[in-house]
């Protein structure tokens, strides 16, 4: 063994760098636990702490009924009506935002973005952190929804509430008194996006849960099957859907979708007819910027490229997209298309700009593990080749911009570090909890009381993630500019398997306990 020396070298040097990692983690631990979970300009930011935020956050936006284990204590039972005009049970899923619409096409995106954090980096570091219990708690929740909404196999409730009439309100969850309006996809009024994703999203979710050590494996199956049938309805009846528009349009068609729900459930099944429809439908996918509620393209390319550098090799237009989303992301890369702020942040548009931060860098992490994994190299763009870790410390650094790393030292996460967004936009964070004030506050009375006023929310909605700075680093924390001051689901969804990443990219993994200051940051009613 010739290279014996080199090897030993190697270790050596890699064990101090480790023990060096570990020194600089117990400073950062300790100075987090000053700051109260924060991060200084110096150092990481304490993860497991910023994991178990983003994950809390769901138990926020939950509707339905509330479990007796629900942490996020200001919040009270609501919706229990949901669904009943027309007999079907649609209590629970998730408040999307900032209002209380259960518009089910963006939550089926969050529980897809869910189940693949869990999929990527449930066993390393969401476990680590303690919080993989917690996680699967939010897929189930969401999953659960999608199960009740799919009422037969040429059926999809899409949502709930109507959008227009709910804006008009500014109400918390509990007392809401605005129409719930049912909404459906059906074999004579399709909605291919809207199936395609929801069969996503329970495919993900069985990879997430069906291991569960709770073992409810009826439900595991249940989430397959409905899977399946989904993605069926999706293909079989072909349309696009525009009922949740103008909140949630479908500018990019369905083919993404449709490529991504089988890449999905050709990740849980191996079935070969998932494998044939990526294979005989790779022409319609083409290089993009962005990875959203609306455009699912990048997520397939991961997806299929993977399945591509595991030995699929009529899989490779899809790794060449891919490559081309990196090269449009990375700086410097010669094919920039989005840019970074002064402060070093993906700014794709001045519009909710962290949901697409937090999605491109889940990607970019989870196409930088499998790099690694296969062995395969970096990402040739025409000014440069990025090697894996590169493509993960950059993907590291947007989530340490996120928690505070930035221009203004601010988290733009709720309830992470000192400095933090104190007046989301959000009816239910900015009005006092029905524990606190029990009379019902009309949809007039909060526009009027709570929402204008300078005052910080009652109300803090641990974990919650905002739209998130301006092109040029700046943030005014004010209630009424939802482009920035809005939490979404699936922006926390994408953050969780980022932050996972870069937890582990890092090496600061917190073990053993739970979060320290998570208790303290729940309020006790
Ligand atoms: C609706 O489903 C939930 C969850 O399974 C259940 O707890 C609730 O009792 C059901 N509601 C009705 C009206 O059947």
């Amino acid at each position: 063994m010739a290279n014996n020396m080199v090897v030993k070298k190697v270790m050596w040097v890699a064990a101090m760098a480790l023990l060096m990692c570990l020194a600089a983690a117990r400073v950062v631990m300790a100075g987090a636990e000053e700051e109260g979970g924060g991060v200084g300009m110096v150092g990481s930011p304490d993860y497991g702490d910023a994991l178990a935020k983003a994950i809390l956050f769901f138990e926020g936006q939950r509707s339905g009924r509330l479990p007796a284990n629900q942490r996020a204590k200001w919040r009270g039972d609501s919706a229990l009506n949901d669904g009943r005009e027309e007999n079907v049970n649609l209590t629970g899923g998730y408040y999307d935002a900032g209002d209380n619409v259960k518009f089910g096409y963006p939550m089926s995106f969050t529980i897809t973005l869910l189940g693949w954090s869990a999929v990527e980096y449930g066993a390393a570091a969401v476990a680590a952190a303690g919080q993989m219990g917690s996680l699967r708690a939010a897929i189930r929740w969401g999953a659960e929804w999608l199960l009740r909404a799919h009422t037969s196999a040429t059926t999809l409730y899409t949502q709930v509430g109507d959008g227009n009439a709910d804006h008009q309100c500014w109400e918390r969850p509990e007392d809401m008194d605005t129409p719930r309006t049912l909404f459906k996809v059906t074999r004579d009024s399709p909605g291919s996006e809207a199936a395609a994703e929801a069969s996503a999203a329970l495919a993900a979710a069985y990879l997430a849960l069906r291991d569960d050590d709770a073992g409810d494996r009826a439900f595991s199956t249940r989430l397959l099957t409905a899977s399946r049938s989904l993605f069926d309805f999706a293909n079989n009846y072909r349309g696009s859907f525009q009922s949740s528009c103008p909140f949630y349009c479908s500018y990019s068609g369905f083919q993404d979708e449709l490529l991504w729900a089988a890449a999905w459930l050709y990740k849980a099944t191996r079935d070969a007819n998932y494998l044939d429809f990526l294979t005989n439908n790779q022409g319609s996918s083409n290089p993009v910027n962005e990875f959203s509620w609306d455009n699912k393209y990048a997520g397939a390319q991961m997806l299929a490229a993977q399945e591509y550098l595991g030995g699929r090799t009529q899989l490779a237009r899809y790794k060449d997209n891919l490559d081309s989303f990196v090269c449009a992301l990375m700086p410097n890369s010669g094919n920039v298309q989005i840019r970074t702020t002064p402060g070093g942040l993906l700014f794709t548009r001045d519009s909710v700009n962290l949901q697409y931060t937090t999605t491109a860098t889940l990607v970019l992490s989870i196409y930088s593990k499998v790099l690694k994994s296969s062995g395969s190299g970096g990402v040739r763009c025409s000014a440069t080749t990025f090697s894996a870790n590169q493509i993960s410390s950059f993907a590291a650094s947007q989530v340490d911009y996120i928690l505070g790393k930035n221009p203004m030292g601010m988290s733009y996460m709720v309830g992470f570090s000192g400095k933090y967004p104190r007046r989301i936009h959000h009816r239910g964070a900015s009005v006092p909890s029905i524990k606190v004030l029990s009379r019902k506050v009309t949809c007039n009375e909060g526009f009027s009381s709570w929402f204008p006023t300078s005052d910080p929310n009652p109300n803090i909605h641990v974990g919650a993630i905002v739209g998130g700075p301006d092109g040029n680093d700046q943030f005014s924390d004010n209630r009424g500019d939802s482009s920035h001051s809005e939490p979404a689901t699936y922006i926390n969804a994408a953050f969780v398997g980022a932050c996972a990443a870069a937890m582990g990219q890092k090496q600061v993994v917190k073990l053993e306990e739970p979060v320290d200051n998570l208790a303290s940051m729940v309020t006790a009613y």
